[in-house]
C-alpha cells in the first residue's frame, strides 16, 4: 500500500492519479481509514510530527521535494531508505529560473529600471555575456543542467561543488579549500546547493566581500534558488543596500512567507519570488514514482536514494 502524506499541495489529485496509474496496487491519503501497518511507502511533503505513526513495515520514504532537508530532520523519519525527486522537467523549470535571474542581472536591469523610474536617459553598455562570470554552487542535478541551458548563451561558467567535477567549459572548483578562488572571479553568484550542516548560512557577509568587483558596474550579485537556510538575510540587506552586492534574486527564505516587515521587500535591487522556482509537476512525478514502486516491488534497487550521512 502506497500512502500519502502531503502539506501546501493538492494531494487529492496526486492520490487520483498514482490511484489510476498503480492500480490494482491500493493508494490511501492520510486521515482515510487503513491499517498502518499495510504501509510499504509514504509520499510525503512537509510531514506533521505524527506522519510516521504505526507504519511498521514501511519500506522507503518517497520524497515529493529535490531538497530533502527538513524531511531528514524530522524527528521521527523511519530508518528506512529516503527517495528524493529527480526529474527532467523539474530541472527545465529551475534552469528557467536561473537563466531568467541571471541574464536580467547581466543586463543591468536594476540600473535602467531605476533610470526609466527617473525619466532618465544614460546610455551605459553591459559587458558581453563572454566578459562576465557566472558562478554555480552546487554541481549536482541541478547545478549541471543550469550550466547545459547558459553555456550556449555565452556566460563564462565556473562551478563548486564538495568532490572535485569535470564539466566541459566549465572551471571546476570543489571543497572549503577553493571556495574563495571560486568566489574571487564570480560575477553573479548562483546557489543550487542542498541545505546541511556545512552549507546553514553560506551566503553571508564574508562570501559576498569575497566576489569579484569591477565585473558588473553596479557589483556582485546573488541567485538563490535552493534554501532560505542557506542566506542571512540582515547580510544580504545590508550588502545590497551599501553596494556589497549590486542586487540579489531570492527565492527562498529564512522563514517563509517571508514576513511583511523584512526589509528586503523594500529593496529596489532585490527580486523576491515566493518559492516558485521549480515545483514538482504531478505527472512527471507520478510516472517517476510509479516506476520506483513497481520495481523496487518487483526486487529491483531504490533509486537516488539520499545519502543520510552526507545530508542529501
Ligand atoms: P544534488 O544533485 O544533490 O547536488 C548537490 C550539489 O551540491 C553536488 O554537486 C554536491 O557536491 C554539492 N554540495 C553539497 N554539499 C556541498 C558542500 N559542503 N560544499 C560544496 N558543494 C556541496 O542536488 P540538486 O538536485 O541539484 O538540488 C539542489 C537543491 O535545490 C535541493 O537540495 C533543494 O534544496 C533545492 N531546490 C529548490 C527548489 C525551489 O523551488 N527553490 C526546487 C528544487 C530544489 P558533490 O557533487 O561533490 O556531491
Ligand atoms: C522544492 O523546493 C524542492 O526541494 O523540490
Amino acid at each position: 500500500m502506497l500512502l500519502l502524506h502531503l502539506s501546501d499541495v493538492d494531494e487529492a489529485r496526486w492520490a487520483e492519479a498514482f490511484t489510476q496509474s498503480l492500480a490494482p496496487y491500493k493508494v490511501v491519503r492520510q486521515g482515510e481509514d487503513f491499517d498502518p501497518a499495510d504501509v510499504d511507502y509514504i509520499f510525503v511533503w512537509k510531514p506533521r510530527p505524527e506522519a510516521f505513526e504505526g507504519l511498521s513495515n514501511l519500506k522507503a520514504v518517497l520524497s515529493l521535494g529535490a531538497g530533502v532537508d527538513a524531511l531528514l530532520k524530522h524527528p521521527r523519519l523511519p530508518d528506512v531508505p529516503v527517495v528524493r525527486f529527480i526529474d527532467k522537467d523539474l530541472s527545465q523549470r529551475m534552469s528557467d529560473y536561473v537563466v531568467a535571474h541571471v541574464t536580467m542581472h547581466h543586463r543591468q536591469f536594476t540600473r535602467f529600471q531605476a533610470d526609466q523610474k527617473a525619466r532618465r536617459w544614460s546610455q551605459f553598455y553591459p559587458p558581453a555575456a563572454n566578459e562576465t562570470t557566472v558562478g554555480i554552487m552546487g554541481l549536482g542535478v541541478l547545478g549541471q543542467d543550469a550550466i547545459t541551458r547558459l553555456r550556449p548563451l555565452g556566460f563564462d561558467l565556473r562551478g563548486w561543488s564538495r568532490t572535485p567535477k569535470v564539466i566541459d567549459g566549465v572551471a571546476g572548483f570543489a571543497g572549503a579549500a577553493q571556495f574563495d578562488a571560486f568566489l574571487s572571479g564570480t560575477d553573479i553568484l548562483v546557489n543550487l546547493l542542498p541545505l546541511t550542516p556545512e552549507t546553514q548560512g553560506i551566503l553571508n557577509a564574508e562570501t559576498f566581500a569575497k566576489l569579484r568587483r569591477g565585473g558588473l558596474a553596479s557589483g556582485p550579485v546573488i541567485v538563490n534558488a535552493a534554501r532560505g537556510g542557506h542566506q542571512r538575510e540582515a547580510d544580504i540587506a545590508a550588502a545590497l543596500a551599501d553596494g556589497t552586492l549590486g542586487a540579489a534574486s531570492l527565492d527562498v527564505f529564512e522563514v517563509e512567507p517571508l514576513p511583511a516587515d523584512s526589509p528586503l521587500w523594500g529593496l529596489e535591487n532585490c527580486f523576491i519570488t515566493p518559492h516558485i522556482a521549480a515545483i514538482s509537476n504531478e505527472k512527471t512525478g507520478v510516472h517517476y514514482f510509479t516506476r520506483i514502486i513497481q520495481d523496487h516491488l518487483a526486487g529491483r534497487e531504490l533509486i537516488n536514494v539520499v545519502d543520510r550521512a552526507r545530508g542529501y
